[in-house]
């Protein structure tokens, strides 16, 4: 049988730099390329109780299905806290429960764009997001990054070229993968473009609450007086993400689409898992948890930083971060990062080839993504360990 596919998924290919994934599950392999919480951030013994009262208590709350909208005292008590802690949602906003924040991205695209729309983005920026809004055929344009954010000169440049920008995509507090966070400045001005433009942004807020030194910096979302900023929140960082709850916080009329987009896709979110964190936010110290959380990564991210500046300084730089799971570290012109990372594999250590999360793959690049979170302490020694070694071994041939 000759398969026929969709023009949307025709140009959709596996990339030759993801095959460098596949060694990540080899157990032999130290991975430093997931992006999964630690292991020991999860609350079990929290989830579990929780899990044994719903189903001794109201099983069939649990079991049975739902409204795609999502289960109403976590709609309600997220909306509240997110107003009261930082400011987001206005009177013209409502709040829709998402199987994570991976499908606010779809669920935004799949209502607002069109084959042939332009998305602007971070670059570099989140695979997943990407290849999302590659999947509708959309046309990404990547905007560089500063050290504090977008490169705010060329994205004026980019919303005075492009005809049918659709958004703008956002990453704004320790981005994945390069770990940036917007300054309170450019957050400003990627509003006031975004107004005078006329375009939507997304913004996509997976690590906020993960910050480990530094003073917060409210979301663009609570810059919004003007209805033109979608807000994708998550539980995947803080509680799990194999419970798959994320939300959307947006203005009513785009939420209105995105429902019955969603009703198509999976008709609501797992109720279970909403029952589970509305009662780990409301019954439980919710704010202990965040604060065990980075705890946590303050503790892993030191390591990780100690073992960089001992094994890979002064040859590789990384960019310093305050807070997320990802270190974002640059070979030295000269060195082949691709090469970098496929005799990396062969010495059983797995990094993320940075092409991957560029708008255009071919792009050079000369920068890779590490994971702190996932490995153990010793495997993160011995893994950036081994890249010391072999970044040295290259540098000098
Ligand atoms: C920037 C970013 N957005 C979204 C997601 C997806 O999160 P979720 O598990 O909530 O779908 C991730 C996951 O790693 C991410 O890094």
């Amino acid at each position: 049988m000759e398969y026929q596919f969709s023009n949307r998924v025709l140009s959709l290919k596996p990339s030759a730099i993801r095959e460098i994934f596949k060694y990540a599950s080899d157990p032999s392999v130290i991975s430093l390329s997931a992006g999964n919480p630690a292991p020991e951030a999860f609350p079990i013994k929290e989830v579990s109780e929780i899990s044994a009262r719903i189903l001794s208590e109201r099983p069939i709350d649990a079991l049975q299905y739902s409204i795609t909208e999502g289960y109403a005292p976590l709609r309600e008590h997220l909306s509240s806290y997110m107003k009261k802690t930082h400011g987001v949602g206005r009177d013209f906003d409502n709040i829709l429960i998402t199987s994570g924040a991976q499908q606010v991205m779809d669920l935004a695209t799949k209502s607002l764009c069109n084959e042939g729309d332009v998305v602007i983005c971070e670059a570099p920026s989140f695979i997943g997001s990407l290849n999302t809004f590659r999947s509708y055929n959309c046309r990404l344009r990547g905007i560089p990054m500063e050290s504090d954010g977008m490169d705010m000169t060329e994205l004026e440049k980019a919303l005075q070229e492009e005809a049918n920008v659709r958004f703008i995509y956002t990453i704004p507090n320790f981005q994945n993968p390069s770990g940036i966070t917007m300054s309170w400045e450019k957050r400003r001005q990627l509003y006031a473009l975004a107004k005078k433009y006329g375009v939507l942004i997304l913004e996509d807020n997976p690590y906020g609450d993960l910050r480990f030194y530094g003073e917060h910096i409210e979301a663009v979302k609570s810059l919004d007086e003007d209805g033109i900023v979608i807000y994708a929140g998550t539980f995947s960082k803080v509680i799990s993400p194999g419970m798959r709850v994320g939300y959307a916080i947006a203005p009513q009329e785009i939420l209105q689409k995105m429902i019955v987009c969603k009703q198509g896709e999976d008709v609501h979110t797992n109720i279970w898992s909403q029952i589970v964190c509305h009662e780990l936010m409301t019954k439980y110290d919710f704010d202990a948890q965040l604060k065990r959380l980075r705890e946590v990564y303050l503790k892993k991210s030191a390591i990780a930083t100690g073992a960089l500046d001992k094994y890979l300084a002064p040859m590789v730089t990384y960019q310093p971060i305050e807070g997320g799971l990802f270190l974002w570290c640059t070979l030295p012109d000269g060195v082949d990062m691709i090469d970098f990372c496929k005799q990396a594999v062969e010495r059983k250590v797995c990094v993320v080839p940075g092409n991957a999360f560029l708008t255009n793959e071919n792009d050079p690049c000369q920068s890779f993504r590490i994971n702190f979170s996932t490995p153990t302490d010793i495997q993160l020694l011995k893994g950036i360990q081994i890249l010391g070694e072999l970044a040295r071994e290259l540098i000098r041939n």
